[in-house]
């Protein structure tokens, strides 16, 4: 059987910048920063949840995050521009290199799955939108077990659902929490660091294989296996 790949959606398929184009409207000059402490803030929420083991899904953190980060930067919006908000993180752009590097690895034959700690609805939903859920044998949500990345036990649940044993499986993340989690609890990962600017956590972990590019994925896992 080919190798299985757990696809990250937030940050690794997904922009989630991709909401600075309507903040600047509202946000003006500080949209890029704004949107990272969103972020930051929604993953904070998730790792914090998931310790307390106080779940509430995903969605509702990027909710509390933005109104975490709206006061902040002491920026008031409507609940309506909320609304508008949060409906562009439902249908965020894909990073460039996304359905080529899809494209590749299906024809290189692996067992592609997405992986993620959205609700498996929203992220059914942002796949189809995006015109990539076809590429994906399933989606498997880390709400199933009201719980976030990364809880070892939301990568064993993946590899359960996906029929797979973590010697012959790969998460593919942009994420560095995401890596170190999957690695951690017995999977092998790929770090996508499309900038050199990313920084990987200094610990005792680290990616199985790094890449650039999406672009680069079926012939790093092939490498990989050839020993080199
Ligand atoms: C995801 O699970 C970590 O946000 C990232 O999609």
């Amino acid at each position: 059987m080919k190798d299985t790949l757990a696809f990250d959606v937030y940050g690794t398929l997904f922009n989630t910048s991709g909401v600075v184009t309507k903040l600047r409207e509202w946000v003006g000059e500080q949209a890029q920063q704004f949107a990272d402490t969103w972020r930051n803030k929604q993953l904070e929420y998730s790792f914090r949840r998931g310790l307390m083991q106080n779940y509430k899904n995903f969605a509702v953190c990027t909710r509390q995050a933005l109104d975490y980060t709206c006061a902040f930067y002491g920026v008031q919006l409507t609940a309506a521009q909320k609304d508008e908000l949060l409906a562009v993180y439902r249908s965020l752009p894909l990073f460039e290199d996304v359905r080529e590097g899809l494209t590749r690895a299906q024809a290189a034959g692996y067992r592609m799955f997405a992986f993620s700690n959205g609700a498996a609805e929203a992220v059914d939903a942002l796949l189809t939108n995006a015109g990539i859920r076809d590429f994906f044998l399933g989606v498997v949500s880390t709400d199933d077990l009201k719980s976030f990345k990364p809880n070892p036990a939301v990568y064993c649940h993946f590899l359960r659902q996906a029929g797979a044993s973590g010697s012959d499986a790969w998460m593919i993340s942009s994420n560095p929490f995401d890596v170190i989690g999957a690695v951690s609890a017995g999977m092998k990962a790929v770090w996508v660091r499309r900038s050199p600017k990313t920084i990987f956590d200094p610990w005792e972990i680290q990616p199985t294989i790094t890449i650039e590019s999406l672009l680069e994925l079926p012939d790093a896992i092939a490498k990989y296996h050839a020993g080199d």
